[in-house]
């Protein structure tokens, strides 16, 4: 009698935890790894041979705005073609909620919602939309301190947030936290939050230590004050008592080529007594909405989208100036509101982050964007075929195990993340041999190839190089996260 709903027999597991990989049989039974055997031994009513194909926990995108796209797109072709099975939401200071409406939609939101039926007053309230959209895949979701301050502060945002708007906001996060969210994520690089100081979101920030939550930060400096704006997210994440996560680490534009020498080790440092850690997309170019002040330090920029100008998608920024008779920083105001693509990093700094033992991997694509970032289609695939099979930077088992254990442990994603028995059956089955990104930045919206299988909590929702009709997807939640380590 077979004891299991399915069983991948014969596969190479690379278990997430960084050991070397092994043959094995991996059994599910309802949402949950059953077992895990010595190849051949297990039997279910669905048995699929994977010999040569490795086996691996699904990998969890760490730096995500898919808030909506789970509402709108809930097949999360997307991130289920690189075999992801957890995106965290909410980064980046841009959250759906808890919002209060105000008149406009202001432009900073457009990063996560072109429709604003979406943004949510509560948590509770966002969480219930996510579920009844039944998405493929799990999402966990901070609070954008961004966002709180649009709800709170109206259109007077240049100056910092008042003690009686630090209060509201405190409590708004406070709540959302109570109803699941699972931390705060701050985008003080962004006009709506740059005015912010650092003791308005040390203050604001409070509730997370209580909550045992994360915060994640998206740092007001990427550039020439990169260090001293590592200390104040430090600071923050210390003062509120809560563990700490550097969003996207880059050193950015040429004058800060190379200074990975002096942010790695800073991070090394600091990580000796408190619990921090950082995120990285395997790109020279990062993506944003189009901002002036940026053209400048990059190399070259690429339009995402322009609501002015809809044919400037997917175009150099240059070519589109020209082609108006104005420059690139007059283009980038009749274009408004819009989004671009930015080359502004070192191959060298960024093949060194991406190696670096603390470093997971997370996205940072932007599902809206009509010619997006290929990173959005291409970064896990990228990072185990380009980098670790092709240039050999790191070995498969560590590019595995910093998408997927050490990613759920900073998370606090409990028994995800491993391939254990009694953890959730979030699985992909890869060819390591093939495995490889196709998305570039000519044309971004591409599957990766090699992903044979990917399956969310017991449940395959990419097989045969396409979406299944299986939405198994959770709202992870805080408090029932802290449960399951119980
Ligand atoms: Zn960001
Ligand atoms: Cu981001």
């Amino acid at each position: 009698m077979p004891a299991y709903d399915l069983v991948l027999r014969n596969g190479t597991l690379i278990d997430g935890s960084g050991e070397p990989r092994r043959i094995a049989d991996v059994a599910i039974k309802g949402d949950r790894i059953a077992a895990i055997g010595a190849a051949g031994s297990l039997r279910g009513d669905n048995d699929i041979d994977v010999a040569g194909k490795a086996v691996a926990p699904g990998f969890v995108d760490v730096h995500t705005h898919d808030d909506t796209a789970l509402i709108e797109n809930p097949t999360m072709a997307m991130k289920a073609s690189q075999g992801v099975t957890t995106v965290v939401c909410g980064n980046c200071g841009a959250s759906a909620a808890p919002y209060v409406r105000r008149q406009d939609t202001p432009h900073f939101l457009s990063l996560i919602v072109k429709q604003d039926a979406f943004l949510s007053r509560t948590f509770a309230e966002f969480a219930g939309k996510v579920e009844a959209a039944r998405p493929a895949i799990n999402g966990a979701f901070l609070v954008g301190h961004s966002t709180l301050r649009l709800s709170v502060m109206g259109n007077d945002l240049e100056r910092a947030a008042r003690p009686d708007e630090v209060a509201t906001m405190r409590d708004m996060l406070d709540g959302a936290l109570t109803d699941g969210a699972i931390g705060l994520s701050s985008g003080l690089f962004y006009p709506p939050a740059m005015h912010a100081t650092t003791d308005e979101l040390a203050e604001i920030a409070q509730p997370l230590g209580k909550h045992k939550a994360v915060y994640t930060a998206h740092m007001r400096d990427e550039g020439n004050h990169i260090i001293k704006a590592m200390d104040e997210t430090f600071e923050i994440g210390r003062r509120a008592g809560a563990s700490i996560v550097v969003s996207h680490h880059k050193c950015s534009s040429r004058q800060n080529f190379g200074r990975m020498r002096e942010t790695l080790p800073k991070f090394e440092a600091a990580a000796k007594d408190w619990p921090i850690s950082f995120d990285v997309y395997p790109y020279v170019a990062g993506s944003t909405i189009l901002r002036k002040e940026m053209i400048d330090r990059a190399d070259k920029v690429l339009v995402t989208w322009s609501d002015a100008m809809p044919s400037a998608s997917g175009r150099d920024l240059r070519d589109v100036a020209k082609e108006l008779g104005c420059t690139p920083h007059e283009a980038a105001d009749r274009l408004q509101p819009a989004g671009a693509i930015y080359f502004q990093m070192s191959e060298e700094d960024v093949q060194k982050a991406l190696s670096h033992p603390m470093a997971m991997i997370g996205s940072d694509g932007l599902p809206l964007d009509k010619h997006p970032h290929p990173r959005l289609w291409g970064t896990f695939p990228r990072v185990l075929g380009h980098y670790s099979r092709d240039l050999k930077l790191f070995p498969l088992e560590d590019a595995v195990r910093r998408m997927t254990s050490t990613s759920a442990k900073n998370f606090g994603l409990a028994k995800r993340g491993l391939v254990r028995e009694g953890y959730y059956a979030d699985l992909c089955v890869f060819d390591p041999e093939t495995v490889a990104d196709t998305a570039t930045f000519e044309n971004p919206i591409a599957p990766a190839t090699g992903i044979e299988m990917t399956i969310c909590n017991g449940a395959p929702v990419w097989q045969a190089g396409k979406v299944t009709d299986r939405r198994p997807g959770q709202v992870l939640r805080l408090q029932a996260l802290q449960q399951e380590v119980k």
